[in-house]
């Protein structure tokens, strides 16, 4: 193994959502280790940001302002990129989200907007980058960021559960069908992580370090539910993203890597117990 493994130097990514939260740690990350990076996001200004940041890392940036769940304009984004860079290599779908409401409450028009932004989306992305990944002869890697939620119950988040399961495994599907063109695709799967969304800042460009904190009580909460005692931070997808375009992982293919402090090992356990330890609620007892 070299170190120069996990450069992506001449490469090119595109990154869906790429203006905050994950996407945006995954677009630096990727530009860290050399890439170029089109960064696809429905607020301008944040586009503006990452590219600016981008640049600063003496990377190429194209700031593409598009809402993901306009199909054509993910279209227009791809060949925007091929038009400007003369390939793409990686493709991180990470744009999604949801609003918590229980089924029942939910319109037509409510759970097709989830479907278009977490699962259209990918697919459609896919579907346009693959071919220009092909024609290249250089094989490609592709991540697409569902959640811990894809693979449990849960309660309020029916179809965006639903789209990340889907997502799981249409990974492992597109992993046989893409392998002879030496096309990598994988998938992460965060759990509570701390980004724009989950923050509620919904406008704006982004910048974490102004976020208000948590307060004592979100902190307890968090160190009693997640092993690892704390929430995710947007960086730690970016370096599991980031690994997984890289050479160092030229071997994975079709998988899924929680990136969750152990959250989807732990699997309802919490330290709720006496002297904190480890308890399946409601018991006290160890
Ligand atoms: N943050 C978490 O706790 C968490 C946990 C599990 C999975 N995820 C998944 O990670 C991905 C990123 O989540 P996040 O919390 O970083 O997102 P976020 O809500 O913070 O948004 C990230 C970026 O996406 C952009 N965006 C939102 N809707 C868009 C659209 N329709 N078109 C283009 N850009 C759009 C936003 O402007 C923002 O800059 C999502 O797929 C989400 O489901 C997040």
């Amino acid at each position: 193994m070299k170190a120069s493994d996990l450069e992506l130097t001449g490469q090119v990514a595109i990154v869906t959502g790429g203006g905050g939260g994950i996407g945006r740690a995954i677009a630096l990350c990727l530009a860290d280790l050399g890439a170029d990076v089109t960064i696809v996001d429905v607020i301008p200004e944040r586009c503006d940001e990452v590219a600016a940041q981008v640049e600063a890392r003496g990377r190429q940036a194209l700031p593409f302002p598009a809402n993901v769940m306009d199909s054509d304009k993910v279209r227009e984004a791809v060949t925007a990129t091929k038009d400007r860079f003369g390939r793409i290599d990686i493709l991180i779908n990470n744009a999604g989200g949801v609003t918590r409401r229980p089924f029942l409450q939910l319109q037509e028009k409510n759970w097709r907007r989830v479907i278009d932004l977490n699962l259209i989306s990918m697919l459609t992305a896919t579907h346009e980058a693959v071919p220009h990944m092909i024609e290249g002869g250089r094989g490609g890697a592709i991540v697409n960021v569902s959640s811990i939620e894809g693979s449990r119950a849960a309660p309020g988040y029916s179809v965006y559960s639903g789209c990340k399961a889907a997502i799981n495994n249409i990974t492992r599907t597109l992993a046989l069908e893409f392998a002879e063109h030496q096309i990598r695709i994988n998938t992460i799967a965060p759990d509570y992580t701390v980004t724009p969304g989950t923050k509620g800042v919904f406008t704006g460009p982004v910048d974490p370090s102004l976020w208000p904190p948590f307060t004592e009580l979100e902190l307890e909460s968090q160190r009693r539910r997640i092993p690892a005692g704390r929430a995710g931070l947007e960086e730690e997808c970016g370096t599991v993203a980031a690994f997984l375009c890289s050479k160092l992982a030229s071997y994975v293919t079709g998988t899924l890597i929680p990136v969750d402090g152990g959250s989807w090992a732990s699997s309802g356990w919490m330290r709720d117990g006496p002297d904190d330890d480890w308890i399946l609620p409601p018991s006290t007892k160890a």
